[in-house]
C-alpha cells in the first residue's frame, strides 16, 4: 500500500487510513501543510499537488504528471503513484524555476492560493516544451487568486518558459529513472483488499485489477459504492460529511481503461478520463474540441471519466447531451452478463438510471460519423473557465444537398435528466430554411420541457436561449459567420 511522496527514495505507507479520507486531509495531518484547504470541492485550486503514474509512451514507460484537487481525491487513489507536494520542489535551499518565477514576478501577497498555483506551473513545467496565453489559462484554469490578481501570475508563468533561460532540468527529470524503478516495485498490478476498523464499523476498500473481480466484488456487497475519480462522489464526503462503508475503485480496472477504435464504433472504457477521451472524441468530431475544453478545470480534467460524468446521471453533465445527439449506446455488465441499451434510456428520473444492483458500465460506443454528419455542442455558462452548465445542448445534422435528411438534439439542463428532443428535432428539420426557426423552436421545446429555476438560468431563460441555441446551430451548419461562444479564443478573457 505504498506511493513515493516527493523527493524520498523509500516509498512511503499511508498506515490504517479510513478509506474515506482524502489525499488533502492526510497530507495536513502528515505535517505537510504547505497544501492548502479553501472549498474542499474542487473549486479554487489551493489545494492543488501533482500526481505521476507509470504509462507507455512509444513503447517506453515513463512518469506522465498531472495537476489534482487533493481536496476531493482519496488517499488510497495515491498507491502506486508518486505524489508531489509544493514542499518536495525545492532542491536543498535552491528553489524550483517556478518557484523562483513567482518571487521574481511578484506573483504572490497573501500566499494563500500560491502553493496551489505554483504546483499546477509545476505541472506545466513538465508537460509541455513552449507556452502560450492559451496554455497558460488551461493550466491555471482551477486556481483562484482573490488578491494578487492573475496579471503577475502569467507573467511568472511565461518566464518560466522564457527562451533565454533555458528551462533547466529540474529534480524529478533528472532523476526519471530511479523514480520508474521505485514505481515499478511498488506497481504489482494485484487486486487491492483493505479494511479499516472505525469507532462502530469496519469500513473496506477494495481496488481491483480486472472486470472480472469487480463485478465479484460488487455482486456479492451490497453496501459497495463505486468511485472512479471522485470529482463527484467524494463531494458527498467532504460537502455532505458522509462516509461510506464500502469503496470499490474502477481506477485499476485494465478493461476500464481501454480505447478501442474500430472501423465502424469508437468504444471508450467507463474509466477513461476525460483527457485522454477528448483526443479520441475529436479526431472524430472535431468540432468537439472547443466544447470540451469548456469541461471543468485542467485538474478535474485530467482524472474526471466518462464513465463516472454519464453514471452520475447529472441533468447538466457535459458529455450526455453530445453522446445522446451521437446515438451512442451503454455497455453495462452485471457479473457475467453484458448488455448494452442506448444512452437516452439509461437516464429514468433525476439521479436515478437503470443500472440494477452490482451493475456498473464497461463502456460507451459511439457509432462512428459519415462524412454528411455534422456535430455542433454548445454550453452555456456563467464563467467561460471551469463552470457548470446551466444548459448544454448538442445538435447532430446529417445533410443532403444543404438540406437535412435526418437531425438529432440532446438537451442537458432542461429536466431532471439529460434528454432527447424529439418534438425539437422534428419542427427543426421541417423548418430548416424558415426565418422563424427560434420563435418555432421555443413552442416545440415549451411543449416537451418544464425546465427549472435555479442559480444557474431561469426557466423562461433556458427556453429561450435553447431555442437561439437551434437557430444559430442551423446558422453555422449555413456557413454564417456567427461567433460561437465555445470557440471564443481565451485572450479575449483576459
Ligand atoms: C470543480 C468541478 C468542476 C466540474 N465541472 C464539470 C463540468 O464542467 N461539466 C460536467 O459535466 N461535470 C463537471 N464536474 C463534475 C464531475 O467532474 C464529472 O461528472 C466527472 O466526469 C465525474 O467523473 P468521476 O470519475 O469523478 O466520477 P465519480 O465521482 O468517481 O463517480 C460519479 C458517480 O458515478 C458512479 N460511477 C463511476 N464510474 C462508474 C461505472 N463505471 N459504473 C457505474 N457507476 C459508476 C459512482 O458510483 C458515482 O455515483 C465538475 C466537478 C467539480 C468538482
Ligand atoms: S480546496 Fe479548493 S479546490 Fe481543493
Ligand atoms: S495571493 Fe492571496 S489569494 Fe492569491
Amino acid at each position: 500500500m505504498h506511493f513515493l511522496l516527493n523527493q524520498n527514495s523509500t516509498p512511503t505507507t499511508l498506515g490504517e487510513i479510513n478509506p474515506n479520507m482524502t489525499v488533502l486531509e492526510w497530507l495536513r495531518a502528515s505535517q505537510l501543510v504547505g497544501t492548502k484547504e479553501g472549498c474542499a470541492s474542487g473549486d479554487c485550486g489551493a489545494c492543488t499537488a501533482v500526481v505521476g503514474e507509470l504509462t507507455i509512451k512509444d513503447n517506453i514507460k515513463v512518469v506522465e504528471y498531472k495537476s489534482i484537487n487533493t481536496c476531493i481525491a482519496l488517499a488510497f487513489s495515491l498507491i502506486g503513484k508518486h505524489l508531489i507536494t509544493v514542499e518536495g520542489l525545492k532542491e536543498g535551499e535552491v528553489l524550483h524555476p517556478v518557484q523562483k518565477a513567482m518571487v521574481i514576478e511578484n506573483g504572490s501577497q497573501c500566499g494563500f492560493c500560491t502553493p496551489g498555483f505554483v504546483m499546477s506551473m509545476f505541472a506545466m513545467y513538465h508537460n509541455e516544451d513552449t507556452v502560450s496565453l492559451p496554455k497558460i489559462n488551461e493550466a491555471l484554469s482551477g486556481n483562484l487568486c482573490r488578491c494578487t490578481g492573475y496579471k503577475p501570475i502569467i507573467a511568472a508563468a511565461f518566464s518560466v518558459f522564457n527562451e533565454e533561460n533555458e528551462k533547466p532540468l529540474d529534480y524529478y527529470q533528472k532523476n526519471q529513472e530511479k523514480i520508474i524503478k521505485s514505481l515499478i516495485s511498488i506497481n504489482d498490478n494485484e487486486n487491492i483488499s483493505l479494511i479499516f476498523k472505525g469507532d462502530k464499523n469496519n469500513l473496506s476498500y477494495d481496488a481491483p485489477s480486472n472486470a472480472d473481480e469487480l463485478a465479484n466484488i460488487l455482486i456479492n456487497n451490497d453496501s459497495a459504492k463505486i468511485v472512479a475519480a471522485g470529482t463527484d462522489l467524494n463531494l458527498e464526503i467532504t460537502q455532505s460529511l458522509k462516509e461510506f462503508s464500502h469503496i470499490v475503485s474502477v481506477n485499476g480496472v485494465k478493461e476500464l481503461q481501454v480505447i478501442n477504435d474500430g472501423e465502424f464504433e469508437l468504444e471508450i472504457g467507463s474509466a477513461v478520463s476525460y483527457q485522454k477521451a477528448t483526443s479520441s472524441l475529436v479526431k472524430y468530431w472535431p468540432d468537439l474540441e472547443a466544447y470540451l475544453h469548456r469541461f471543468a478545470s485542467l485538474p478535474i480534467k485530467n482524472w474526471a471519466t466518462i464513465g463516472g460524468n454519464i453514471a452520475n446521471a447529472s441533468p447538466i453533465g457535459d458529455m450526455p447531451p453530445v453522446l445522446i445527439a451521437l446515438e451512442a449506446k451503454l455497455k453495462l455488465r452485471k457479473e457475467s452478463k453484458v448488455r448494452i441499451i442506448a444512452l437516452e434510456d439509461f437516464f429514468v428520473t433525476y439521479k436515478k438510471t437503470v443500472l440494477e444492483k452490482g451493475e456498473f458500465i464497461e463502456s460507451i460506443i459511439i457509432p462512428k460519423p459519415d462524412k454528411n454528419e455534422h456535430l455542433i455542442a454548445h454550453k452555456i455558462s456563467k464563467r467561460f473557465e471551469d463552470d457548470i452548465s446551466g444548459v448544454c445542448m448538442a445538435i447532430n445534422v446529417r445533410l443532403n444537398d444543404d438540406l437535412p435528411s435526418s437531425v438529432k438534439i440532446a438537451l442537458g439542463g432542461m429536466s431532471g435528466i439529460p434528454q432527447r428532443a424529439l418534438g425539437l428535432e422534428k419542427v427543426t428539420l421541417d423548418n430548416w430554411n424558415d426565418e422563424n426557426i427560434a420563435q418555432l423552436a421555443y413552442g416545440a421545446i415549451k411543449n416537451e420541457f418544464s425546465p427549472f429555476d435555479d442559480v444557474r438560468a431561469s426557466s423562461e431563460y433556458r427556453l429561450k436561449v435553447s431555442a437561439n441555441l437551434v437557430k444559430k446551430s442551423i446558422l453555422i451548419l449555413k456557413g454564417a459567420a456567427v461567433e460561437n461562444l465555445a470557440e471564443i479564443n481565451q485572450s479575449n478573457y483576459l
